[in-house]
């Protein structure tokens, strides 16, 4: 990963009114959104018209071309002021990146200019009851008539379902096949036979719908097959994950920055045996140790999605460095600024308690942390091979045990 960021001056910009949007659009209303668990209209009207959903679109599609750093940035922000909203906006770039990473010329123009301007809002819909984590084991299909595909099952956690427009959906199309069982294909809001069917009631996030999603026979022309080519879309998922997990982490590092900048505020103005708080050393130790685990996420946020923008070959790694660590962050730092907040933490009268309940989804979404970490450590391993040098510095000794005899016996 690259450890000489440069934020460009578009990115600065697109930074700067993300967060005027965020300080006029998002933390007054978050309370209110979050108890009526309804979208924030108002809000995302104010991103689309201050053109930040053209952050992640490339240029020659009517987007800013600014790359996975500004969206990180952009999205950091937001979430800064609810965490729930950030990911109203992410979830966009989410949806819109197998489009991006795998679309044909035709799709790229058909689709990315309408969600650069803001006029169209897109979910991603991969997950399924039985196919959470196991990305590849999904039970929805699609099959070939005509010119059509015909879409038959559920989705689950659709993040934006009902709110979206355009849904990437990802289907089987090939069950006998091992590695090119799967297809994402584009369903517009509005064709027969699709539907959201349960609107989820969540711990967090309130002001952004997560559904089910239901396709009972819904025809689409083969046209919206992404990449024009069956059998790309477990590649394409990842490839997608790979690019939208720095915004995640984005999110986590905005809520972890929020919350903190709350305990702060907080603990200076709360005061105790004659004193503010802050000025007790058990309390400082849990600023400090908050200030310097969402330091760290920053920069794993940063360099993760400068990684990206600078065309690297292995990303995958870092990305998965960036969500699982900037999560975890956000969860322990939610979890000692209500601490600091005390009794007042506990209750619904405050934000801070909202940045508690928020946090809690991010080691989950997006693949949990334990997938995270599990993806890290196969890159790890892979990558161990560079290490060849270091072989004179480990013991010699035969390392075949009487196990290995007995697995490569059974094999
Ligand atoms: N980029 C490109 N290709 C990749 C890849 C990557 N990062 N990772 C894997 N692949 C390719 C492999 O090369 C392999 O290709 P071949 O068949 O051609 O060899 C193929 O994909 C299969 O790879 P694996 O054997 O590694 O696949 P696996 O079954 O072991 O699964 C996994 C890998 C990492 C666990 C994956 O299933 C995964 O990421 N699971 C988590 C799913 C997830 O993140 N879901 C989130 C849903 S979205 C969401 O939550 C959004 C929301 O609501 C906001």
């Amino acid at each position: 990963m690259p450890h000489d960021i440069v934020f460009s001056e578009q990115a600065r910009e697109l930074q700067a009114t993300a967060r005027e949007i965020a300080d006029k659009y998002v933390r007054p209303l978050a309370q209110k959104y979050d108890k009526a668990q309804e979208y924030n209209y108002e809000a995302a009207r104010a991103v689309a018209e201050a053109g930040l959903f053209k952050t992640f679109v490339p240029k020659e599609y009517g987007g800013h071309g600014a790359g996975i750093l500004a969206l990180a940035l952009v999205t950091e922000e937001l979430a800064k002021a609810d965490s729930g909203f950030g990911v109203a906006f992410a979830v966009n770039a989410l949806g819109s990146f197998p489009i991006i990473v795998g679309g044909t010329e035709e799709q790229k123009k058909q689709w990315l200019p309408q969600i650069a301007a803001g006029d169209k809002f897109v979910a991603f819909c991969l997950s399924e009851k039985n196919a959470g984590s196991d990305a590849g084991g999904l039970a929805v299909t699609a099959v070939e008539d005509g010119d059509d595909y015909v879409i038959c099952g559920e989705k689950k956690w659709t993040t934006n379902g009902g709110v979206a427009d355009i849904y990437s959906v990802f289907c089987v199309t090939d069950p006998t096949s091992k590695s090119r069982r799967i297809s994402a294909i584009i369903v517009e809001k509005g064709t027969p036979g699709f539907s959201v069917k349960k609107i989820e009631d969540k711990m967090g996030i309130r002001c952004v719908p997560v559904v089910e999603t239901h396709y009972d026979n819904v025809r689409v022309p083969k046209a919206n097959l992404i990449g024009g080519r069956a059998g790309m879309g477990f590649k394409h998922a990842m490839m997608t994950l790979d690019r939208a997990r720095p915004g995640v982490a984005a999110q986590a590092l905005g809520a972890a920055q929020g919350a903190l900048d709350l305990a702060l505020v907080y603990s200076n103005r709360r005061r105790q045996f004659g004193a503010p708080i802050s000025s007790f050393q058990m309390v400082q130790k849990m600023l400090a140790d908050m200030a310097m685990r969402t330091e760290a996420s920053r920069w794993l946020v940063y360099a993760s999605a400068a990684a990206i923008d600078a065309g690297l070959k292995n990303i995958t790694k870092g990305a998965a460095m960036a969500k699982c660590y900037a999560t975890d962050t956000a969860m322990a730092v939610a979890t000692d600024a209500v601490q600091i907040f005390g009794g007042y933490g506990f209750m619904e009268d405050y934000p801070i308690a909202k940045y508690f309940r928020d946090a809690k989804i991010l080691q989950i979404y997006e693949g949990t942390n334990q997938i995270q970490r599990m993806v890290i450590a196969r890159n790890l391993i892979k990558e161990a091979e560079q290490l060849s040098f270091l072989e004179e510095y480990i013991p010699q000794e035969e390392q075949v045990t009487y196990r290995d005899e007995a697995v490569s016996s059974n094999a």
